[in-house]
């Protein structure tokens, strides 16, 4: 299916920025990733994306390459980040087919809706091992690369892009505490806290490791989890001070802007791309 460009990116990057980088993506056949996969790949980048489903992840991986001719899009299916091994082994696949990883999306997430009585210890824990313990994993398996990439590229190339980019998916629930998302919320505390740890251990290798942190995000397998609890999109976007839910693409050019030259300074931060509705999550 071929998305148009403007589902996935504003026209102001300018072309071949990311060429010859190389993206490492969890979560990649997910529409929020898919979409930061694709903007990536439209600016010159190859891309591995991995995932739990092999259909799923190839689908995705053959649907991204056509963003771009000559584009090397391999995807890496039957993957679960809760098992360091098989993501270790994909990551050196990744290194090995496509020369280098020189940044890593850590998108993969487990969410569903529940209040605190009805999670299972095994419900909270299962959220906890995809969201919290699955960054710590792609981390692991993909920083040596990344501190090779930066050690190979320690200045801009022509494009204007450095490597060594690691950029974690969280949420804003654990800013305020939210009903129904008790685990999640822990899960992303805990990758904010872990972001913010690898920011300062590897930031002295040439690695920068942030987080972008979206909030309502339309046509999002999250969204339609959400919005199958009764919660209205349209309603949801009036509460919203910039008057809107989010789209892929809002987080697509985020990433964009953190992988790119012009974001080299940020390092351990979190971009917060949600028109400002955290700000009024209890009111919404
Ligand atoms: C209560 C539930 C539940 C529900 C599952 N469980 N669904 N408990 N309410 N709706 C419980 C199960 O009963 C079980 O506990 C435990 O969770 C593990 O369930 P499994 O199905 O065995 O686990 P698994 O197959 O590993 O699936 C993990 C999952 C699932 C998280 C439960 O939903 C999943 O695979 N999700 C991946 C895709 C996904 O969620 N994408 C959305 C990401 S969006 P017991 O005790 O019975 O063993 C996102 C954005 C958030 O994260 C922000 C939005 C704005």
């Amino acid at each position: 299916m071929s998305v148009p460009k403007s589902q996935y990116l504003s026209p102001v990057w300018r072309d071949n920025i990311f060429a010859n980088r190389v993206v490492f993506v969890t979560g990649g056949a997910g529409s929020i990733c898919s979409a930061q996969t694709r903007a990536l790949v439209h600016l010159g980048a190859d891309a591995c994306i991995i995932g739990r489903s092999v259909e799923k992840t190839e689908q995705a991986a053959k649907e991204i390459a056509q963003v771009r001719s000559g584009s090397r899009v391999i995807g890496i299916g039957g993957v679960d980040v809760r098992s360091f091994d098989s993501l270790k082994s994909a990551a050196d696949r990744c290194a090995r087919e496509l020369g280098a990883i020189d940044f890593v999306i850590a998108g993969a997430a487990g969410n569903f809706v529940a209040p605190i009585s009805g999670l299972s210890p095994n419900a909270f824990k299962s959220v906890i091992d995809i969201d919290t313990i699955g960054t710590f994993n792609t981390i692991k398996a993909t920083v040596p690369h990344l501190v090779e990439s930066a050690r190979r590229n320690p200045n801009p190339n022509e494009a204007g892009t450095t490597g060594g980019r690691i950029l974690s998916v969280s949420a804003t629930f654990h800013y305020t505490g939210m009903p129904l998302q008790a685990h999640v919320s822990a899960a992303k505390a805990a990758v904010d806290s872990l972001m913010a740890s690898v920011a300062l251990e590897y930031g002295p290798f040439g690695v920068t490791a942030n987080c972008v942190v979206p909030g309502y995000i339309g046509e999002t397998e999250g969204m339609a989890r959400l919005a199958s609890s009764k919660i209205d999109m349209q309603t949801t976007g009036k509460g919203i001070p910039s008057g809107r839910v989010g789209s892929v693409r809002d987080i697509a050019d985020a990433t964009v802007y953190l992988f790119s030259d012009a974001g080299n300074f940020v390092n351990g931060a979190s971009l917060v791309v949600d028109g400002a509705g955290w700000r009024r999550q209890g009111a919404l």
